[in-house]
């Protein structure tokens, strides 16, 4: 059975990665609007990944006996300056969630959850992943600039990511 502190600190995150869904979902919005298709969907493939990590967050409370929490999802921005600074802003975000999974590893040391400790490992190993990927946008951009050729291709490199 699960304590009632992870419980609790699960459904936070659980609303921390629907709101990054949700957050992710203003980058596409955004992009759609400004002729960048390719990101728009990198960015709407990013926001269902959100999807399904807070559903396995949900998931995994409920098989330890536990209750999950919903709390309120804040409004995400639709507008955004450049292509950069939607990256930029990707990086940041992705950082403060590893924290926040840190923050819940370190919890479930403190309870000797050894269930969560496991389960958080997967995330662990995910974030690393997710600030690795937005760290290699930025940078790409940042050498790009401003050339209006070096953000059509990237954005046509970003198009072709592909869905799990
Ligand atoms: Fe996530
Ligand atoms: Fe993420």
């Amino acid at each position: 059975m699960i304590s009632k502190t992870m419980q609790d600190a699960f459904s936070e995150q659980i609303k921390n990665e629907f709101y990054s869904a949700y957050l992710y979902l203003g980058m596409a919005a955004y992009c759609e609007a400004s002729n960048l298709p390719g990101s728009a969907h990198w960015l709407k493939l990013q926001a269902e990944e959100e999807l399904e990590h807070g559903m396995k967050m949900f998931d995994f409370v409920n098989e330890c006996g536990g209750q999950v929490t919903l709390h309120a999802i804040d409004k995400p921005t639709v507008e955004y300056p450049s292509l950069l600074k939607v990256f930029e802003e990707t990086l940041a975000h992705e950082q403060k969630v590893t924290a926040l999974i840190k923050f819940l590893y370190s919890l479930a040391l403190k309870e000797n959850d050894y269930a969560s400790q496991a389960f958080l490992q997967w995330f662990v190993t995910e974030q690393v992943e997710e600030e690795a990927n937005a760290s290699h946008i930025v940078e790409t951009l940042r050498m790009v600039g401003s050339h209006g050729n070096g953000i059509v291709m990237l954005d046509r490199e970003l198009g072709r990511r592909a869905g799990d």
